[in-house]
């Protein structure tokens, strides 16, 4: 199978000089690729900034800002089985980027943000896609209400929920996977290493079971 994953924060420029952007360190999204590279899958990587070397074997996109990685994942999606969204995308950006460094004030200034485009979506809208979807959700509070309502709103097969402050840059985490069909399951904190493990065997598993329902 191929796997298209999504990882890492995205950058939205101000002006040359400066940027918005969040915490994501991308390891979950790479540990992800790793373990699906492990099991042979063929793995397609689309990432935002991030301090981590990608993995060897993949194919590997480096992106930065949100109108890139959309274009990427556009790109690719068709020629994939599974798309895992894992990138902590921003979900907003400003409205006008400065061509010059913009100058500090006396007074307080503000910036117009105005939305970014929804990758995961725009893929989950999309009428006849043959591949398996799967978007994560960092929640700080209501983690099942807010997962299940973004599994619905965004059209997705699964999505891979988990608590923001347990997740971000950390090297754990523990997840809660909602399905399509309302099925539910948890897995207890452990390293991303073993998580991702776990994941790709969900998905492709997942993928498997939707093929042989479409047969
Ligand atoms: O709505 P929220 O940002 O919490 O949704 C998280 C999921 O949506 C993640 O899978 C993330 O990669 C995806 N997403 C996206 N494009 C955006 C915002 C979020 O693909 N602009």
């Amino acid at each position: 199978m191929t796997f298209l994953i999504t990882a890492g924060p995205t950058r939205e420029p101000i002006d040359p000089v400066r940027y918005i952007s969040n915490r994501s360190s991308g390891k979950m999204g790479y540990a992800v690729a790793e373990a699906a590279l492990d099991v042979r899958h063929d793995v397609i990587l689309i990432s935002g900034p991030v301090n981590l070397a990608p993995p060897r074997n993949a194919k590997f996109i480096s992106v930065s800002t949100s109108d890139e990685m959309f274009e990427a994942v556009h790109r690719h999606a068709d020629e994939s089985n599974v798309c895992v969204l894992c990138a902590a995308v921003a979900d907003y950006k400003p409205a006008q980027v400065s061509p010059v460094k913009i100058k500090k004030h006396a007074d307080g200034i503000s910036i117009e943000l105005v939305p970014t485009r929804d990758i995961l979506q725009s893929l989950g809208c999309q009428d006849a896609r043959k591949f398996l979807l799967v978007g994560f959700a960092a929640e700080t509070d209501h983690l099942e209400a807010n997962a299940t309502k973004k599994l619905r709103e965004k059209n997705c097969d699964i999505i891979v929920a988990n608590d923001a402050r347990i997740a971000m840059e950390s090297d754990e985490n523990e997840l809660l996977i909602l399905f399509r069909d309302g099925e539910m399951k948890k897995i207890s904190r452990a390293s991303k290493k073993i998580l991702a493990r776990q994941l790709v065997k969900i998905f492709s598993n997942s993928q498997q079971k939707s093929l042989t329902k479409k047969m």
